[in-house]
């Protein structure tokens, strides 16, 4: 059932557990979905297999193969978490937070993972609340530090957490969005959490919810990246094995849907009834269920033959059809859906270190928004659906001259 034959895969294990996983769908060859290609040296793409595994002991989502980590995030990392406005007022409001809660207390400290160009943090920072965020990539890190924010361009691991420990003393927050499912060495990671959390601290991360890309057959979240895929069933397995508990969950709407999970050591709070109403939820859901993950990846066959024929159509009739977005997530859809130049020429993108290269394995060249509308194209293909209200609120007058979007979660469909 592999595209590209690799026996070695067949033995992978599961990530927490060290259980056999057992395999429910597979993406064949990707690229990594965040190395945007030179146009003038197309060098040697790096492809991986993209498979997801679920494990029948603790119940955890994962990739069947792992990307070295250091070719994923380095100097040349092109993602920026304040691209949006809305992430940035989502992230504005998640440090609010944290400044009238846990941090509410005499000379606290937090530690955000994965902190970017300082989304989070740069609230943190103005408030003089101590802090350190944990940056690898140098380029991105380079420009929380412009914000005034502490930052360390390492990877957090068992041996950061106990640096840091060293040099600060415990945290009483440490935080991780959309970085923890980035990390397969899980083990190592919540030592380190163990060996810097304050004894009452808490650990929370957001990432995308397993449950909502089940329902929307958003299999774009699928990519390099994305090595975990978390329920609320899954984290409570995993907290259990590492001496925490998780006492809190959140669902959020940012990012096609997500939960935010607070773990804390065991026994220290009272867990709060949405952890067991979501579990409940996910067993009503099936989440868990060998027939979901199947019927999953019949879904997200129809998706890939709906979008494919809608856009050889529109080819056909001599449309012209433009991307929106050129998402990390867009790797996985343009790739396994065999997108090329001939039906979308090029996507839109605010990024600056995107544009002027080229989309991972499609090679579908990137250009600034600005681009948009020189003129507007009949129909836009949404890869960035997850910012569908923003963008088309900053778009409007592609529409209102008569072009439609093109979006392909749950379903194929216009707007
Ligand atoms: N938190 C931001 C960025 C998410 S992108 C947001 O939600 O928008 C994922 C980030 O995780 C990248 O910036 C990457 O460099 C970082 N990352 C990956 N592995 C990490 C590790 N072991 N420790 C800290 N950060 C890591
Ligand atoms: P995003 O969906 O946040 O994450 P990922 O890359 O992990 O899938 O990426 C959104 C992309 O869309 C990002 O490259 C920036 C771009 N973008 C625009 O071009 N214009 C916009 O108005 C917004 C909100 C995003
Ligand atoms: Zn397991």
């Amino acid at each position: 059932m592999h595209n590209i034959g690799d026996d070695s895969t067949t033995a992978a294990r599961c990530h927490v557990c060290d259980a056999p996983l057992s395999e429910f769908v597979d993406f064949g060859k990707q690229p990594l979905s965040d190395a945007f290609v030179r146009p003038d040296g197309i060098r040697d793409e790096f492809f991986f297999r993209l498979a997801v595994g679920f494990c029948p002991e603790c119940t955890m989502v994962q990739l069947m193969d792992e990307v070295p980590r250091e070719r994923m995030f380095n100097a040349e990392y092109p993602y920026l978490s304040s691209g949006s406005a809305v992430m940035r007022e989502h992230f504005r409001d998640t440090a609010r937070e944290f400044l009238g809660t846990e941090l509410n207390r005499s000379n606290p400290f937090i530690v955000e993972l994965g902190c970017n160009d300082g989304a989070m943090l740069a609230t943190i920072a103005d408030a003089g609340v101590r802090h350190l965020g944990m940056e690898p990539c140098s380029g991105v890190a380079e420009l929380a530090r412009g914000k005034g924010i502490q930052v360390r361009s390492e990877f957090f691991e068992y041996g950061s957490a106990l640096d840091i420990r060293e040099g600060y003393g415990p945290a009483d927050v440490i935080y991780a969005a959309n970085t923890l499912c980035h990390i397969p060495y899980m083990d190592s990671i919540l030592r380190g959490v163990d060996a810097l959390l304050a004894d009452d601290g808490v650990f929370v991360f957001e990432d995308p919810y397993f449950a909502d890309i089940l329902e929307r057959t958003s299999f774009d979240q699928i990519y390099d990246e994305h090595f975990f895929f978390f329920s609320a069933r899954s984290v409570r397995e995993l907290s259990r094995r590492h001496g925490l508990e998780l006492v809190d969950v959140r669902r959020l709407h940012v990012h096609g849907g997500e939960v935010r999970y607070t773990l804390a050591r065991t026994g220290r709070r009272v867990a709060r009834p949405s952890v067991a109403e979501l579990i409940e939820q996910e067993w009503l859901a099936g989440v868990a269920d060998p027939g979901t993950l199947d019927r999953f990846r019949g879904h997200v066959e129809t998706v890939r033959s709906e979008l494919r024929d809608t856009l050889e159509d529109l080819h056909d009739r001599g449309k012209r059809v433009v991307g929106y977005g050129a998402t990390a997530k867009s790797a996985t859809v343009v790739n396994y859906c065999g997108i090329g130049t001939e039906w979308v020429p090029f996507v839109c993108d605010s990024t600056p270190a995107k544009q002027g290269k080229l989309m991972p394995g499609s090679h579908i060249p990137v250009q600034a928004p600005e681009e948009f509308g020189r003129p507007f194209p009949d129909y836009a293909l949404l890869f960035a659906w997850n910012h569908a209200e923003e963008i088309m609120a900053n778009e409007r007058e592609f529409r209102t001259g008569g072009g439609q979007w093109l979006l392909y979660v749950p379903r194929v469909h216009l707007r």
